[in-house]
């Protein structure tokens, strides 16, 4: 039996020594707009690491410049949106904007990060869930409680279904354009949608994902992902994905088995065991190993993206073992 497929989210992200001194001269955002170099990062992810997959540099939150968001990265907050979208008057710039072509530079870096990879290496596109990105565009910051977000949902029906459908529209758009360039694969990250009660994603979000993913060009596998999503596993599989992504607060071999059959699971190892002690990382990587069964139809993933202070060599360590371990296992 083959081993299990691995790859790791932000897989290009800060802990790599390469990317820090590249970002020591670029901001992230001229990174993500160079495609030369946001295709060079991707592939330097998957030489470091040794994953099965690459992933392309780029940002969710990218999108919400066609929307005039002021966009910017801030040391120390993370992601700030200078113009947030939020009384019913910001209406009005949901209808005069651009569409996806705005984004050809990503579309650019993954016909460039394709032709590097020789074809050894599938290559995943990736983009927001309208959802996550909506919730950044209302916040204008990171947030813990979404209080905004919610309020808005809940308050102005209208104006979040203009929003959410606008996000729906581009982000097809988006999605389809680099499955066009390239992608052999694209994982929607919805995020944050673990903060909503069952009932209110089913009807302020599940629409719209199900129109996303119904959108996409047939015969491209699609990943779709939230974290904190114990009470919603059920819905993100009717809203569509070939592949649930899932993270460390549920039981992969119980979240597998509420998905149900005809479905892959991609996970779920807590990113904090990275910053633990190699037996600790093994036991950590046996465990999801043991939980997915041998099963076929499981991607190895962190269950959220790498933190930023791990050591990269435990990265390394990680994709390693979880290449022994399924050998050994199956
Ligand atoms: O995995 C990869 O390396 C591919 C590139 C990638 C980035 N962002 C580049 C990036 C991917 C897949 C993303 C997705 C992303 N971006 C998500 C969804 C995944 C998740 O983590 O939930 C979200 C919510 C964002 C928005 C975002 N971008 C945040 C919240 C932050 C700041 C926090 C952080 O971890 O740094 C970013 C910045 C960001 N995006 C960095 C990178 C490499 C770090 C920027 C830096 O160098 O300072």
């Amino acid at each position: 039996m083959a081993p299990t497929p691995v790859w790791l989210m932000r897989q290009a992200g800060r802990y790599l020594p390469e990317y820090r001194r590249i970002r020591a001269r670029f901001s992230l955002l001229d990174l993500c707009k160079t495609p030369s170099a946001a295709a060079e990062l991707t592939v330097l992810a998957v030489e470091r690491l040794g994953v099965d997959a690459a992933i392309i540099f780029a940002d969710i939150l990218l999108i919400t410049e066609l929307l005039g968001s002021g966009l910017e990265f801030v040391p120390g907050v993370g992601p700030v949106i200078r113009h947030p979208l939020r009384a019913g008057a910001d209406a009005e710039r949901l209808r005069t904007v651009d569409p996806a072509e705005g984004l050809s530079f990503v579309f650019d870096a993954i016909r460039l990060a394709r032709r590097a990879l020789g074809g050894r290496t599938p290559l995943i596109g990736f983009a927001g869930g309208a959802f996550t990105v909506a919730s950044y565009l209302v916040e204008g910051r990171p947030s813990r409680d979404f209080l905004r977000t919610k309020s808005l949902m809940y308050e102005d029906p209208s104006f979040w279904h203009d929003l959410m459908q606008k996000l729906t529209t581009l982000t097809t758009d988006y999605l389809n354009g680099q499955i066009a360039a390239g992608a052999d694969a694209v994982q929607i990250f919805d995020s944050w949608i673990g903060c909503l009660a069952p009932g209110d994603y089913r009807r302020h979000v599940l629409p719209y994902t199900r129109q996303m993913i119904a959108g996409l060009a047939p015969g491209v596998p699609v990943i779709h992902f939230g974290t904190g999503t114990g009470g919603l596993l059920e819905l993100m599989r009717e809203a569509g994905g070939d592949v649930i992504g899932l993270d460390w607060r549920v039981d992969l071999g119980q979240a597998w088995h509420r998905l149900g059959d005809g479905v892959a699971v991609q996970g779920n190892l807590d990113p904090a065991l990275l910053l633990a002690g190699r037996d600790e990382i093994r036991r950590g990587v046996r465990a999801v190993l043991t939980a997915a069964g041998g099963r076929p139809g499981h991607i190895f993933n962190l269950g959220h993206g790498v933190l930023a202070n791990t050591p990269w060599e435990n990265a390394v360590a990680v994709v390693d073992m979880a290449h022994e371990e399924s050998w050994r296992s199956g």
